[in-house]
């Protein structure tokens, strides 16, 4: 089998470090599996022009990774990448601040990786690039003579051509796609939505069902879901539930019911249009008052950016305002945190509480959502609420599904799943975690690199409609 070059801008080095983000979540155990290497920043700010790229060998898989300079990496990481792409690939042209100087870091970093991808590429290797971060990294490696198969996949919503075509030079960007053999996305939906535009925009042929000619390159889109480690996970939590930390979070209930929601501190994730659902909740339902603790864990990210800090500001003080309005000398009813918590931590934690809260305002995927079901105890689980704006929303149709922009139906979803009766809670849940047993990370690695090795490709993604009763 050739070799797997993995490219993202974010590397999952094993240092012993707990850091929140899907991306390296899911492909840590995926490029485990087969080995390889997985390129990208150091996570390193220099002055000095960046020394050679540094090779850590862990395992099967050697980590190479590069610093970025401080121009570069405000340009195009807090710039024309978390500025310009995230807002806007989330639907949030209000949010979108352009400027030609990040658009020309954003193309300099790519560059700059393609050179150091140079020393390190093999003529038969399999490349597999992530993300936003990465669009034109396809083009600037063919332009350097580099025949590889080379796949991208992208973790974020891509929102329909009239929304992109907002994007400043997005017809000097998005068109760098066709230098890629194979296009994945999170949904139907996304998928749908570049096709359009390599249609309206790069007026480009479609030769079969999902394929385009770009001046003779063939170039595929498809879906594939990200998924977790669902069996792993219910292993890990069944064992998590019992360690000393989970125990002392229960106990300090002193038998409360418990609501989680874990998200990286982002606009994209709904953490406010949350919190004044919960306030909803407690003023509709307040026979609730004082028997429910609503923990959201939330650890903060990309902190040098305004929008972040912004958001960082109101969460605090909804929180703050929530507690004050409806706490007691003996129940604070929201306790929310910005430390990251481990794998096992969370897992334990999922376990533990009655209700998973999960609303983002639009998500590529969500893997909150899933590991929350996958964590469950399937004879008395908890309750999945889910927007219907998460990617997870195809498959997880049995959560309780919400529209997170309307406090109101969310607060009186809380209440639903709260008083949920426990056959239709194993209903629910068996479900949503047949799905992702099917879906899970493995199938999704398989089926990506299948397409893009040209093997035949492992069973299709389910998605399986929900015949009960009851939405
Ligand atoms: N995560 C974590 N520790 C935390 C918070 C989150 O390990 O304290 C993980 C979480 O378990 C999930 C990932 O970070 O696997 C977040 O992925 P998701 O797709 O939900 O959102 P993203 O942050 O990628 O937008
Ligand atoms: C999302 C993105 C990833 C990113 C992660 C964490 O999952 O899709 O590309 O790595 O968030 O964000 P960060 O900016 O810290 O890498």
């Amino acid at each position: 089998m050739p070799r797997l070059v993995v490219v993202s801008n974010r590397v999952g080095i094993p240092d012993g470090g707990t850091r929140a983000g899907g991306l390296e979540v899911a492909i840590r155990p995926a490029l485990k599996r087969r080995g390889g290497v997985w390129f990208g920043w150091s996570g390193k700010i220099t002055d000095e022009e960046p020394g050679k790229a540094r090779t850590t060998l862990v395992e099967n898989v050697s980590y190479v990774t590069v610093d970025m300079l401080r121009d570069d990496h405000e340009e195009f990481y807090n710039g024309f990448a978390n500025r310009v792409l995230w807002p806007i690939l989330h639907y949030r042209l209000d949010l979108a601040e352009f400027s030609r100087r990040d658009l020309g870091g954003y193309f300099r970093v790519n560059e700059y990786f393609a050179r150091n991808l140079e020393n390190l590429l093999r003529p038969d290797d399999v490349v597999w690039v992530h993300d936003y971060h990465l669009i034109p990294l396809a083009r600037a490696l063919r332009d350097r003579g580099h025949k590889n198969k080379i796949g991208f996949f992208i973790h974020i919503p891509c929102p329909p051509p009239e929304i992109l075509t907002a994007l400043p030079n997005h017809e000097r960007l998005i068109p760098a796609l066709g230098a890629y053999d194979v296009i994945g996305l999170q949904t139907e939906t996304d998928a749908g939505n570049i096709c359009r535009y390599f249609e309206s925009e790069c007026h480009v042929r479609r030769v079969e069902d999902g394929a385009f000619d770009f001046d003779g390159r063939h170039v595929r889109v498809g879906v594939f879901p990200v998924g977790v480690e669902t069996e792993a996970l219910a292993r890990l939590a069944r064992r998590a539930i019992e360690t000393a930390f989970v125990r002392e979070v229960l106990d300090s209930l002193s038998g409360r019911a418990m609501i989680i929601g874990v998200d990286r501190l982002d606009y994209s994730k709904g953490i406010p249009e949350r919190l004044n659902a919960f306030e909803s909740f407690l003023t509709h339902f307040p026979d609730w008052r004082g028997k429910v603790t609503y923990l959201q864990i939330t650890p903060r990210s990309r902190t040098g950016i305004p929008e972040y800090a912004d958001i960082g500001r109101v969460v605090g003080e909804t929180a703050g305002r929530i507690n004050g309005k409806f706490g007691e000398a003996s129940w604070t009813p929201l306790r929310y945190i910005n430390k990251a918590h481990s794998r096992t931590a969370l897992a334990g934690l999922y376990r533990a509480a009655r209700v998973g809260l999960v609303t983002p305002l639009r998500d590529g995927m969500n893997l909150v959502a899933k590991e929350y079901v996958a964590a469950q105890n399937a004879d008395d689980p908890g309750v999945l609420i889910l927007s219907r704006f998460a990617g997870a929303a195809q498959e997880c149709v049995a959560a309780l599904l919400v529209n997170p922009y309307d406090p109101e139906a969310v607060g009186a979803a809380i209440n639903r799943a709260l008083g949920m009766p426990l056959a239709e809670r194993r209903e629910r849940h068996a479900h949503n975690f047949r799905v992702l047993v099917k879906n899970d990370l493995t199938h999704w690695a398989e089926r990506f690199l299948s397409a893009l090795e040209g093997r035949p490709a492992p069973a299709p993604v389910q998605y399986v409609p929900r015949v009960a009763s009851g939405h």
